[in-house]
């Protein structure tokens, strides 16, 4: 089917989930590109997708007539949702499809419509009917009073859900005050922040890169987006009528990692994760961590009196040495994969793990050094002394191999 036929799906876009600014030369007064464009994300919804279009239809063209447009993004559902909204089109000449054959996840879902979208303002609608259309009046009109985000809110005057069980309601309002501990410069903005209907104005979060798990695309806006004035307008959160809602145990997973990543990755802990590579940290600790193993057994195998009863400077000397060809190796396999994979010449190799073995035994006296400060000097347990030691020996060995051994030099 080729694009421009009246009913022909969007091209789904692909890569990076950022979202960019309008043209320059494009602004609402001087083209017929839309003010609002709505996004509704749809996984088996066969049987309410022609109701919503409808209800939006009547409603926006009476408000905004030729200045909106909806956009479906399907991620192709059993059900033929996507047909069903193809064969939509030619009846609303506002509502636009996209079938995602390749991704699927109802965050990305509106992240890719909105990548699609030619508004100004950017919303995000359930395709169920659990979300009241008139409230995308209110909206609005938050918006056009110069609100950054206009979020629909259950826990706001007027707010509420209809037919939710205890679990339900436990579980969402456990989930936000997880987020309130976890992230309370995002989750502390809202009353609702697990709402999945909302606008942004599109500059808020042009250029920011997205990155959501999950369902809450909320999160996403104001954790990455730059999001003054946020206004919240009540609403009931309808029982569903038709099909049944998708979120599983999955969700509250996902949603856990989401905080979790977002915490890592703005604000002033994510200035500081950028400068420093804490999961690649977290990789050589661990690779470390079995070089002790290995170290220790070999220390025993040689050294210990019911094995082989080597002396044991000699068998520590010959123990730390397989140690450290243990964490080279899965310091280029796994650790520094990223930066291996670019030089991959045996010389090279034997580069980087000359490189490493100089540093690690630099590292090794360091260790031995901090050993005896601390024993001698501040705490006479050795084996606390001995942490103290391993973990500055630790941030030696990483910072220093980080920086000199696998490291991407742009040979000219
Ligand atoms: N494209 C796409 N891909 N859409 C999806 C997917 C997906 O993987 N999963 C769900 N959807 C669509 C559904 O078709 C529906 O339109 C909307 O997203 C919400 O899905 P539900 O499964 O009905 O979620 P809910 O009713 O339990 O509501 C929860 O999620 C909503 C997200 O919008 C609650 O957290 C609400 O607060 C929230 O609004
Ligand atoms: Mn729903």
């Amino acid at each position: 089917m080729n694009n421009n036929q009246p009913n022909s799906f969007l091209v789904v876009p692909s890569g990076s989930l950022k979202i960019l600014s309008l043209p320059p030369t494009d602004t609402d007064e001087n083209t017929n590109h839309p003010w609002l464009s709505l996004i509704i994300p749809t996984y088996n919804e066969a049987a309410n997708i022609d109701k919503i279009i409808n209800l939006l239809s009547q409603m926006l063209d009476e408000y905004i007539p030729d200045k909106y447009e909806l956009i479906v993004v399907d991620d192709n559902s059993p059900d033929g949702t996507w047909k069903i909204a193809q064969s939509l089109m030619v009846q609303y000449p506002q509502l636009r499809v996209m079938r995602r054959q390749n991704e699927r996840g109802l965050s990305s879902a509106v992240i890719r419509g909105w990548q699609v979208a030619k508004g100004s303002i950017l919303g995000v609608i359930d395709a169920d009917l659990q979300h009241p259309p008139h409230i995308l009046l209110q909206l609005l009109h938050s918006i056009e009073e110069n609100a950054d985000l206009a979020v629909a809110s259950r826990h706001v005057e007027g707010g509420g859900v209809s037919s939710w069980s205890f679990a339900r309601r436990f579980l969402s309002r456990g989930a936000q005050l997880l987020g309130l501990i976890i992230l309370p410069r995002v989750l502390g903005r809202v009353s609702d922040p697990m709402s999945g209907y909302f606008m942004v104005r599109r500059e808020c979060i042009a250029g920011a890169t997205m990155n959501p798990v999950g369902y809450k695309i909320l999160l996403e806006v104001i954790g990455r987006g730059k999001v003054g004035k946020i206004s919240e307008v009540g609403y009931v959160f309808s029982e569903r009528k038709e099909g049944e809602s998708k979120v599983t145990w999955k969700q509250y997973v996902e949603y856990i990692h989401h905080l979790l990543r977002l915490r890592l990755s703005t604000g002033n802990l994510g200035r500081f994760t950028q400068k420093f590579p804490i999961g690649c940290f977290i990789r050589f600790g661990l690779v470390g961590l079995s070089g002790v193993f290995v170290d220790m057994a070999l220390l025993y195998l040689l050294s210990d009196p019911s094995t082989l009863a080597l002396p044991l400077t000699r068998s520590k000397i010959i123990a730390g040495e397989i140690a450290i060809f243990n964490n080279f190796f899965w310091n280029d396999a796994w650790t520094f994969a990223d930066v291996t994979i670019q030089q991959k010449q045996g010389g090279q190799r034997l580069k980087r793990f000359l490189k490493f073995n100089i540093i690690c035994l630099a590292g090794l006296g360091l260790n031995v050094l901090i050993l005896n400060i601390v024993f001698n000097l501040i705490i006479p347990n050795r084996y606390i002394a001995n942490l103290i030691a391993i973990a500055v020996a630790t941030m030696w060995n990483f910072w220093v191999n980080l920086k000199l051994s696998w490291r991407v030099t742009q040979v000219k």
